[in-house]
């Protein structure tokens, strides 16, 4: 009866099954690994005024979403509100592009390591998420491994390249000299760039000043990017595409996208005309949000990563979390599942993201700094006991 694109329930994986078993027997657990943000006091002044725009309560089905919205964002973004659409979130984004551009069997380059999510993104829509290498070097950083990527893209029905930019977790932009790469591969292959730069406003230990996707003037772009992470409220569900590149494919890609956000109509007025009102905190409130990502950053370069430390703390060009790489006395998922049960120490394992090198953490930096530096510590103390073992 049911589709393939769906495999049977799959079970929770160890780690979570132990999360679950430890709460309902009342255990604390300092979660080293929270990711969200309204679990972290984060969020911006004057929301639930800006909830009460008289416009919410007229229903104007506009498919690229409210005028007045987009012209907002289109003053923020520089660019022209007709290019713009907004979506219900980031992931919703995703499956639009990937209807527009794919038919089933179509395939769509992600960046390895990687957000867990897009396996399930392209598979709902019957897409595969081929993966592509990200190499580390250090002190220099990611960097994307360009010989696989240009065997990938010159592969049979593959139809995009997606670009986390900065990654999720690497914390790696692309530079400039991939981004011509990129650009220039794309074009020579006809291919899509969708570039998800949702944690475009956090840079960190950057290279070079980050640029947006959406400044390219060739080939078909789309930028994304939302109120999820841009001003922490993944709960309000907006988020949008804008499309850049050559005007003329650009043309083309328009009506078709219409056609799709038509269907589903999917956006909210709450939040719609909400974004004018929230828009111009943006600056104050993503300022305010690097100062406790930078804090935390050095939060655990003073704990664990001073000469002659068994850890290294990789580089971390921006976005929200941090990768340490700590001795390897157990594999990561017992390590994940030790640290749980005996430091009531939550952490996520860099397999849960498809690294390569074993021995990774992935730490999330927009833990409050007291909660993370205690949790930091009892990391560190942890580690210190059982090297003496
Ligand atoms: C790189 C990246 N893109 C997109 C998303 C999802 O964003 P949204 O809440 O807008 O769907 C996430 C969430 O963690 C993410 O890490």
């Amino acid at each position: 009866v049911f589709s393939s694109r769906i495999q049977p329930g799959q079970q929770a994986n160890r780690l979570s099954q132990a999360v679950d078993r430890l709460r309902r027997a009342g255990r604390p657990i300092l979660n080293l690994a929270q990711s969200n943000p309204t679990a972290c006091g984060l969020q911006p002044d004057g929301l639930l005024a800006s909830l009460q725009d008289p416009a919410i309560g007229r229903y104007e089905a506009d498919c690229r979403g409210a005028w007045r919205s987009r012209l907002a964002l289109a003053g923020r973004l520089g660019c022209d509100p007709e290019r713009l659409f907004l979506t219900a979130s980031t992931s919703e984004a995703y499956s639009w592009l990937f209807k527009l551009l794919c038919d089933p069997g179509d395939a769509v380059l992600v960046p390895k390591p990687g957000y867990p999510l897009f396996d399930y993104l392209a598979g709902l829509e019957n897409v595969e998420a081929r993966p592509y290498r990200l190499e580390y070097r250090h002190p220099q950083g990611w960097q994307i491994d360009t010989d696989q990527l240009t065997a990938a893209a010159a592969q049979p029905r593959v139809k995009a390249i997606v670009l986390i930019h900065p990654n999720n977790p690497t914390g790696s932009f692309v530079s400039q000299a991939e981004r011509d790469f990129i650009l220039y591969l794309a074009s020579r292959h006809g291919l899509a760039i969708i570039a998800d730069e949702v944690f475009l406003a956090y840079p960190l230990e950057t290279r070079e000043a980050p640029l947006s996707f959406a400044t390219a003037e060739s080939g078909l772009v789309f930028s994304l990017n939302g109120l999820s992470k841009l001003l922490c409220l993944p709960q309000l569900k907006l988020g949008w595409i804008q499309l850049a590149g050559d005007p003329a494919v650009v043309a083309e890609a328009l009506p078709r996208l219409e056609l799709i956000a038509d269907t589903y109509l999917s956006v909210g007025a709450a939040p719609m005309h909400a974004l004018p009102q929230l828009l111009p905190q943006v600056e104050a409130f993503t300022s305010g949000l690097r100062q406790r990502l930078q804090a935390n950053l050095a939060t655990v370069r003073r704990i664990f990563d001073q000469a002659g430390s068994p850890f290294r703390l990789l580089r971390c060009e921006g976005g929200w979390t941090a990768l340490l790489e700590v001795p390897r006395y157990l594999p990561e998922e017992e390590l994940a599942l030790a640290l749980l049960e005996q430091a009531g120490l939550l952490v996520h394992p860099g397999y849960f993201f498809d690294c390569e090198r074993d021995g990774l953490l992935a730490l999330s930096l927009i833990v409050p700094p007291d909660e993370f530096a205690a949790g930091c510590q009892r990391l560190r103390a942890w580690f210190d006991d059982h090297g003496r073992e």
